[in-house]
């Protein structure tokens, strides 16, 4: 297995802050608490003692495909799950059970571009208010999934260490197998606008393609947005 090198924390404000301080491959920053837990899209992700908040660093990323590592990692998440889960991933990289989200991933650069952060927060006995958030929200405990923080971490770094060991096309395969809506209507929020259409699946650099009702006009590819259904 890929020698990982985990650094445990009681506190920090964001794992994906701590861990641009380091430059060895495959650290991994993990925190019992985050007091500033970074989502995406500027939001803030809700951090209580109880859920697993931990950053890996990647060094020398692919930076041609930068994408394949939010792909990579959510898979990774999604089969280190018990199966009995039934976990699904919804575009790019968000973890649903029972169309709930369990967890989320942010991915960030360190100062120099060769460095990847990959943030992962799983809600394990605990999540937010649903009045807090956009979008419907689980845990494992309230999913009755029984693994402990241990035992999830290890079984996702082993998972995520072979799959960025496997080519581009073979992890977008393995993504769309265990992603949601594709083939279904959906409506994709953009930083700028809305767009709606079918959601085909993937293309060969991970962007997410829709075909919109104009028969005329081409697909649009996304690499960056928000899908609901
Ligand atoms: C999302 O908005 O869905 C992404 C949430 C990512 C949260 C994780 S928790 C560990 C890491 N540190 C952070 O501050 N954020 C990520």
């Amino acid at each position: 297995m890929t020698d990982f090198t985990i650094y445990n924390f009681t506190s920090l404000e964001s794992t994906n802050d701590t861990a641009k301080n380091y430059t060895d491959n495959f650290s991994v920053i993990v925190a019992g608490e985050q007091t500033k837990g970074k989502g995406r899209r500027g939001k803030t992700w809700i951090s209580p003692k109880g859920g697993l908040y931990f950053s890996v660093v990647i060094t020398d990323p692919d930076l041609l495909n930068l994408g394949i590592y939010s792909l990579a990692a959510a898979l990774s998440l999604c089969e280190a799950l018990p199966a009995e889960a039934n976990a699904k991933i919804k575009w790019p990289n968000d973890i649903l059970i029972g169309g709930k989200k369990v967890s989320g991933i942010l991915l960030e650069t360190a100062t120099d571009p060769s460095r990847l952060i990959i943030g992962i927060g799983i809600n394990i006995s605990s999540f937010p208010k649903e009045s807090l958030l956009s979008y419907a929200a689980t845990s494992l405990k309230n999913e009755n999934i029984t693994i402990t923080k241990d035992e999830l971490l290890a079984s996702l770094l082993d998972r995520l260490a072979n799959n960025l060991t496997l080519p581009l096309q073979q992890i977008i395969t393995l993504w769309q197998k265990n992603a949601i809506g594709i083939g279904k209507d959906i409506k994709v929020t953009l930083a700028k606008g809305t767009l709606f259409g079918v959601f085909k699946g993937l293309d060969a650099k991970g962007n997410l393609i829709l075909s919109t009702k104009n028969k005329e006009k081409p697909d649009k590819i996304i690499s960056c947005g928000e899908i609901y259904f």
